[in-house]
């Protein structure tokens, strides 16, 4: 039996605002989505109240799991300018100056000793099919790896992992992570369906990220990879200022299209200080599987020149083969499941010069706490 709007609704008529009305007749509540026992809403609030408006966000959310065919219920609360002025458009927020501090309310998430972004400047570079082999290779140096899967339009972890359980709830509203892979993941592919995603404006992304790290068990973590959703708008820019980004890493395809965006990347995470680890150039040339021939359809190269024009460090080639894409979209990770494999040696090469940078980043910041076994 599922769920549907009208009972959700009914069901919010028993949680009062902080100044004692019900719910949806505050005028706060977003459209409530109710499918397949998976509820989403949001409620806007203004900036100042948001305090107060925490606990009537959790009891509602409460409220909404304990009805009967409702599996997960995830509520944000998306604070507003007052003046009853529209919400703060992604679009519109002006990029930090160079060397301004990064946002006030930024704290690290406790028990995770790095949080590194992959980013890419536009989508279908496989920056998602990087991150996975990357966390991958870095759990295979004997660190404990974190995925969060911050492509809050278009997760990916639910397919690059086949993970299609839900999350379990502790004690009523912080969530497990799924493990898979000896990694530990959250996305917000397990939460609601990717068609919801598509409805979600600027503020909510910005909540339910915020939720994704602050409100999941993610245990003790040496690293925590962050798959970024693609491009250098407001999602980006919210990560940056939120969160403690030890670096990024960009991930770019060799053509000179794909190039500029990552250039943007680059000098995005410069303007909001977080460091730029490296460059991976993706499909980087193509080995043909019959006869072994090597071919550099898109003109191989070209990201580790930028690389070097950029002053930021070259981590590496994947090539464009046809068993990443099929082990991929299998939820076969070639790192976890052919480790011998050429691949394999080649995400964990990369992961390898990603550690090694991560213990050197210390310098004026937190050093992160890893420790690599020889
Ligand atoms: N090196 C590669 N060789 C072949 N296919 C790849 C490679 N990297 C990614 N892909 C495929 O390209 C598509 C896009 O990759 P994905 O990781 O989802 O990109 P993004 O996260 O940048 O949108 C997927 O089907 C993936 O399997
Ligand atoms: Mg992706």
């Amino acid at each position: 039996m599922a769920v549907n709007k009208e009972q959700v609704l009914a069901a919010l008529e028993g949680v009062a605002s902080p100044t004692g009305t019900p719910l949806p007749r505050t005028g706060a509540l977003s459209d409530v989505v109710a499918g397949d026992g998976k509820v989403f809403f949001s409620i806007t609030v203004d900036a100042a109240d948001v305090k107060a408006w925490e606990p009537v966000r959790k009891r509602a959310e409460e409220v909404v799991r304990a009805l009967p065919g409702v599996q997960s219920a995830l509520v944000a609360l998306t604070a507003e300018r007052k003046g009853g002025a529209a919400p703060p458009r992604p679009q519109g927020r002006a990029m930090p100056a160079r060397g301004a501090p990064r946002g006030e309310a930024m704290q690290g998430v406790p028990g995770v000793a790095a949080i590194i972004a992959v980013a890419s400047g536009k989508g279908g570079v496989g920056k998602s099919t990087t991150a996975v082999n990357l966390a991958l290779g870095l759990s295979a140096l004997g660190l404990k790896v974190g995925v969060l899967d911050a492509d809050i339009y278009g997760p990916s972890m639910p397919k690059l992992l086949a993970i299609r359980e839900r999350p379990q709830t502790i004690g009523g509203t912080r969530l497990k992570p799924i493990t898979r892979y000896g990694l530990t993941v959250m996305s917000i592919g397990f939460l609601i369906d990717e068609e919801t995603a598509m409805i979600w404006r600027g503020p909510m992304v910005i909540s339910a990220l915020t939720q994704m790290l602050r409100e999941v068990e993610w245990g003790t973590l040496d690293v925590m990879v962050v798959d970024m959703p693609p491009g250098t708008g407001d999602a980006q820019l919210t990560m940056a200022q939120q969160v403690p980004l030890k670096g990024a890493i960009i991930v770019s395809t060799p053509q000179d299209l794909a190039l500029i965006d990552a250039r943007r990347g680059v000098s995005m995470f410069k303007r909001v200080n977080v460091p730029v680890l490296g460059v991976i150039e993706n499909m980087s040339y193509f080995l043909c599987p019959r006869c072994g021939t090597r071919s550099d359809i898109f003109g191989h190269g070209g990201a580790r020149h930028e690389a070097e024009r950029l002053g930021v460090p070259f981590l590496g080639e994947v090539p464009l083969d046809m068993a990443i894409r099929e082990k991929s979209d299998a939820g076969l990770p070639l790192v976890a499941t052919e480790p011998d494999g050429p691949h394999a040696q080649i995400y964990r090469d990369i992961a390898a010069k990603v550690a090694d940078q991560l213990k050197g980043a210390g310098a004026g910041r937190a050093a992160p706490k890893i420790v690599i076994e020889a």
